[in-house]
């Protein structure tokens, strides 16, 4: 079952910016990779840091703000030193202004789709 939750606009976030969304106590990092929209869970999987405070770079990953880790934003894959487990992802919806999210749903490219 889908259950779609409005996120944001999407004028809310330019291409290559990433925010925190908080939704029934789950805080997201909502990212627009060249003007698709990709959500994952905020907190990383090294240490607590807010992955919305961290930039995107490479096109298509975030860095940590505090160790520098990296994740691939669509997959939420590990990718740098030191992050070795996992994003969780969530699959994103778009239409023409807005972006909304299943909680229960992993993003399509997942590495571990649920
Ligand atoms: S807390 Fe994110 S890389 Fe260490």
């Amino acid at each position: 079952m889908t259950t779609k939750v409005f996120l944001l606009k999407r004028e809310a976030l330019k291409p290559g910016e990433v925010t925190r969304v908080e939704l029934s106590g789950c805080p997201l990092a909502v990212y627009n990779v060249e003007g698709r929209f990709y959500a994952t869970h905020d907190i990383c999987t090294h240490a607590t840091a807010s992955l919305s405070e961290g930039e995107i770079v490479d096109g298509d990953l975030i860095a940590c703000p505090v160790h520098d880790g990296t994740f691939h934003i669509p997959s939420g894959q590990a990718m740098g030193h030191p992050c070795t487990v996992d994003l969780r992802t969530y699959r994103v919806f778009e239409d023409a202004e807005d972006v909304y999210v299943d909680l229960e749903s992993e993003a399509e490219e997942a590495s571990s789709a649920i």
